[in-house]
């Protein structure tokens, strides 16, 4: 066993279990471990890397803003904040931004948010608002949100849970609308449910919940940390059908792989409802994660990486799909968000992506039944049919492997 894996399970918390490789270097597409060997990451740290490792751009933009000016606190101005939030509004097409770090805290804004515009705005009696989320949602780690979780694993051990949510079935607008209640004031959902197993909706879903929510008085705040930025092959996964909702929270690839940088966006009635001093966070929009996220959304609008995700992602699950396995249960996705389903008769999930890097790929399994495959959007066609030809040597191990006729 390597050094700093003993090294790491001896000092470090029993809270991750991560396949024991060890990475050293990253570089576009390829990562490497300690020991010089070469692996093709589909994870992208769960679409933080959507850039790939060492963007040059990015890169010159972390150093030289390192260089000038990092953490200054909103207790002041900076020169790089405003432009950085003038960008989100642009490219979310809403009014205003409010910049945090980590995904988990952009939700928590917009929880906060949600439920102070349903006091303010739509008059909800004092501590009675309620929030619609999905069965099987992941929004990240706090405890309030993984009060809202349905995953057993996600809460067990760490109530008592934070009051005023309530669970509906993803891709359900039926139960959505029956769930409404005068007190409601947002649903909060994933355009594609990633944790869960990528997950992907009817079509129509969010058209369906925006209407209902509109009819009700009730906020639809999209949860893009995973899905936005150009991961599902348009720049936010709601655009895929023309959805513009009450909140939209970014998150991961925002950072450039580089920082954590998160945001909520939302139209002037919703966000207008905060003051000075009811929110905040010390390194929230601070002017080195500003001039990276800003430099972030630039290279995603320059370099068309919606578009490439779009290709390349639809070439990814076309060559996927043409793989005949017994251990190919599904694949399925959207863009560059791809998840392939085994049949956990012949290998626990975890066992498949242990294989997987084995043969160089590095990937993750999600509820135990899925390995996800979401690599960097800068991908092309050669470095797929590498990987695609890794993934079914991994396969072969299991059962044989044909192409499926076309
Ligand atoms: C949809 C979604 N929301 C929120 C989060 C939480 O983000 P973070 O881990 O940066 O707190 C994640 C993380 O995986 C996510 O996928």
């Amino acid at each position: 066993m390597s050094d700093m894996i003993a090294l790491e399970r001896q000092y470090g918390a029993t809270n991750y279990d991560p396949l024991p490789v060890v990475l050293s270097r990253g570089e576009g597409v390829w990562l490497w471990d300690d020991q010089g060997r070469r692996y093709l990451d589909m994870l992208s740290a769960y679409s933080a890397v959507s850039f790939g490792y060492g963007h040059p751009r990015l890169l010159a933009a972390l150093n030289a803003q390192a260089k000038r000016l990092a953490v200054t606190s909103r207790a002041f101005f900076s020169d790089r904040l405003p432009p950085f939030l003038a960008k989100l509004c642009e490219v979310t097409g809403m009014d205003r931004a409010l910049p945090m770090s980590t995904g988990a805290e952009g939700v928590e804004t917009a929880i906060k948010c949600a439920r102070k515009w349903g006091y303010v705005v739509k008059k909800i009696p004092a501590n009675q608002a309620k929030i619609i989320t999905c069965a099987g949602n992941f929004h990240g780690r706090t405890s309030t949100i993984v009060g809202f979780s349905s995953e057993a694993q996600y809460r067990d051990g760490f109530g008592p849970y934070t009051d005023g949510f309530a669970h509906v079935p993803f891709g359900d607008a039926a139960a959505l609308e029956a769930a409404i209640t005068p007190e409601t004031a947002a649903f909060l959902v994933e355009p594609v449910q990633g944790e869960a197993g990528i997950i992907v909706p009817p079509k129509g879903y969010l058209t369906e919940a925006l209407r209902i929510c509109r009819q009700h008085n009730v906020l639809l705040i999209v949860d893009e940390v995973q899905t936005g930025l150009g991961r599902t092959g348009k720049v936010l996964a709601c655009h895929h059908e023309g959805v513009k909702p009450d909140g939209i929270i970014l998150g991961k690839a925002l950072g450039g792989g580089l920082l954590p940088v998160s945001a909520f966006c939302a139209p002037e009635e919703v966000m207008g409802v905060f003051r000075p001093g009811d929110h905040g966070s010390t390194f929230g929009g601070n002017a080195l994660g500003a001039a990276v996220g800003l430099e972030s959304l630039n290279v995603l609008l320059d370099e068309k990486l919606a578009e490439r995700a779009a290709t390349m992602g639809a070439y990814l699950l076309k060559r996927l799909k043409a793989i005949s396995s017994p251990m190919v249960v599904d694949v399925r996705g959207m863009g560059l968000l791809i998840g392939l389903e085994i049949d956990t008769r012949r290998a626990t999930a975890r066992q498949f992506v242990e294989t997987l890097l084995k043969h160089g790929v590095l990937s993750k399994d999600t509820h135990g039944t899925v390995a996800r495959f979401a690599p960097p959007l800068i991908i092309d066609r050669e470095q797929i049919d590498w990987g695609v030809a890794r993934i079914r040597e991994a396969l072969a191990e299991y059962g044989p492997v044909y192409e499926k006729a076309a």
